[in-house]
């Protein structure tokens, strides 16, 4: 089965050896600024390291051809290779995120100054989505908790609210009414400022490609994939739980929590297994484990809750 180094804890790290990750991110911020300043910050294909996480897990992973060419992000289209043939059309650069709600430091946050002050990681996650398919990627990314923190949430704040850019006119899937536009997910404040939670800004080493969720995305690798929302312009603190995509179209079928289970089956599929891409058709179906696998470090969060009814 999978081993999950995440017996440690972030705040475990000694004091030398985040004054040594610090520094490497100065170097890897610096360069990006560098590149920023010539118009290749975020663009796909840079060169994009991040220090080795104690959060990764051991498991196989994915090709990168794979991960980067079957995908969902139906700004894009509903097909899987839609995002990959199509998303090349998205300007990233420049791009900001616009951080408001109840924080006390609300404003309109360039990803520059947003990774000057963070710890680029590669975080090897296994990607779980709700169509039963998973992929398992070294994401580079850091700590969504890191840019909460530099916002400065105010006492009330009980929900993170996330949502997608909407320009059709470069994503080409916004000219249809497949889904409600823009793309918003959301997530409870603790489960936004666990260590788990990143925004990736890379994957395999280099700057996200497009269809991946350039330049900034979620990634939360104890919930169904659907929330790991791309290409994100707006993070809000609210009070009350936001509204979400999948949950906004069948309620039935997708709820705001969307935590891995493979005991609450989709009302038409079993969540019991699911199939690693990259394996072909036939492919060994593999086992799916409760969170995900990261029972460990977050069922605490949902200790008293009914899952079938909170799925
Ligand atoms: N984010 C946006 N903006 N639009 C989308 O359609 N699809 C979600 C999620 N994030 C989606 C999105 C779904 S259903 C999944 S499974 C994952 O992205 C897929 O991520 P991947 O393509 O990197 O595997």
């Amino acid at each position: 089965m999978y081993r999950f180094k995440t017996d440690l804890k972030h705040s475990d790290i000694t004091p030398q050896a985040s004054f040594l990750n610090r520094r490497d991110l100065i170097v890897g911020a610096a360069g990006l600024a560098v590149a920023g300043s010539i118009g290749g910050s975020v663009k796909a294909g840079t060169k994009m390291m991040g220090i080795k996480s104690i959060y990764s897990s051991d498991e196989k992973q994915t090709s990168s051809e794979n991960a980067m060419s079957y995908n969902n992000f139906y700004e894009f289209g509903t097909g899987k290779s839609d995002p990959m043939d199509y998303a090349d059309k998205l300007t990233t650069d420049p791009w900001s995120v616009e951080i408001g709600g109840l924080v006390n430091n609300p404003g309109h946050y360039s990803i520059e100054d947003i990774l000057k002050d963070v710890t680029l990681e590669e975080r090897i996650y296994r990607l779980r989505c709700v169509e039963a398919w998973s992929m398992v990627v070294p994401w580079i990314g850091f700590q969504l908790s890191d840019l909460i923190a530099k916002a400065d949430p105010t006492g009330s704040a009980k929900y993170v609210a996330f949502e997608t850019l909407y320009r059709p006119e470069e994503m080409r899937g916004q000219k249809s009414r497949s889904i409600p536009w823009p793309y918003v997910e959301g997530l409870r404040m603790d489960e936004a400022m666990n260590p788990l939670t990143i925004l990736a800004t890379g994957m395999y080493d280099e700057a996200l490609p497009n269809q991946c969720g350039a330049p900034l995305r979620l990634v939360v690798p104890w919930k169904y994939g659907f929330k790991s929302i791309k290409s994100i312009v707006k993070i809000t603190l609210t009070e009350k739980e936001p509204p979400t995509t999948w949950n906004k179209i069948s309620a039935r079928e997708y709820g705001f929590y969307a935590n891995v289970n493979p005991e609450v089956d989709h009302p038409r599929w079993s969540q019991s297994s699911h199939r690693p891409i990259g394996g072909g058709l036939f492919a060994k179906r593999e086992t799916t484990l409760k969170f995900n696998g990261y029972g460990d470090d977050v069922a605490r969060m949902y200790a008293g809750m009914d899952l079938q009814k909170f799925f």
